[in-house]
């Protein structure tokens, strides 16, 4: 059978105006106002590859702080071509000894991965209350389903590096302890709701930069 050239040109032209309106990604547009809905798109001509490469978590997360703990994020704020893909990531540093507080992140799971460190202890806490927790090492990753409280401590004697993988460009970090005691909640509310102590409520806003 003879295919006419008249169909096959009728045919391409379907096909790269098909093409022409797939849109493979939404590029954060910082310069533009930030909606509900997130960011606008920006314009895909002006996109290159260094909107989809992050350089930031070269740098060590500074761990002067009580937790030890340095935390560096690369989430939609920061790594615009993230936008609208539903993932992230961040770079985590453990002193020895240091600890990243219990969290949630709106709803993310996360996947936390060792990158040098030779005792690390991963946590999390089912809606049941029971407690899954391990040991990790160089190499070894953990899944925390999404919502759920978890925390790691450096176990070993050496500094952690860690890099978290979040199923969210902008997964938020929740720590209960800043909740808690990091605002001006009274601290009889907070008595009354957790029933510790008012001395320890106290002494944990002192810590952390709480009043009330
Ligand atoms: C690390 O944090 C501490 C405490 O906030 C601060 O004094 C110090 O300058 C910071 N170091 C760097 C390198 O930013």
């Amino acid at each position: 059978m003879m295919i006419s050239p008249i169909c096959v040109f009728i045919f391409s032209l379907v096909l790269s105006s098909s093409y022409a309106d797939v849109q493979d990604f939404c590029v954060a547009d910082y310069t533009a106002p930030q909606g509900p809905a997130g960011y606008s798109c920006k314009d895909p001509a002006k996109v290159t590859a260094d909107d989809f490469v992050y350089s930031g978590l070269r740098i060590s997360g500074n761990t002067s702080n009580i937790h030890k703990f340095g935390f560096v994020p690369a989430v939609v704020t920061q790594f615009p071509g993230i936008n609208g893909l539903g993932v992230s990531v961040a770079r985590t540093d453990l002193g020895v000894g240091g600890v990243i507080p219990f969290h949630t992140h709106r709803g993310a799971t996360e996947i936390l991965i060792v990158a040098e460190g030779s005792s690390v202890l991963g946590a999390f806490v089912d809606s049941n209350n029971k407690v899954y927790m391990k040991s990790m090492s160089k190499g070894d990753c953990m899944v925390f389903p999404r919502g759920l409280l978890h925390f790691a401590v450096n176990q070993g004697d050496t500094p952690a590096l860690m890099y978290a993988s979040l199923s969210s460009e902008n997964p938020g970090l929740d720590a209960l302890e800043t909740q808690l005691f990091k605002n001006d909640l009274a601290t009889d509310l907070i008595h009354k709701t957790t029933l510790l102590d008012k001395s320890q409520i106290r002494k944990l806003k002192r810590l952390l930069g709480g009043t009330n």
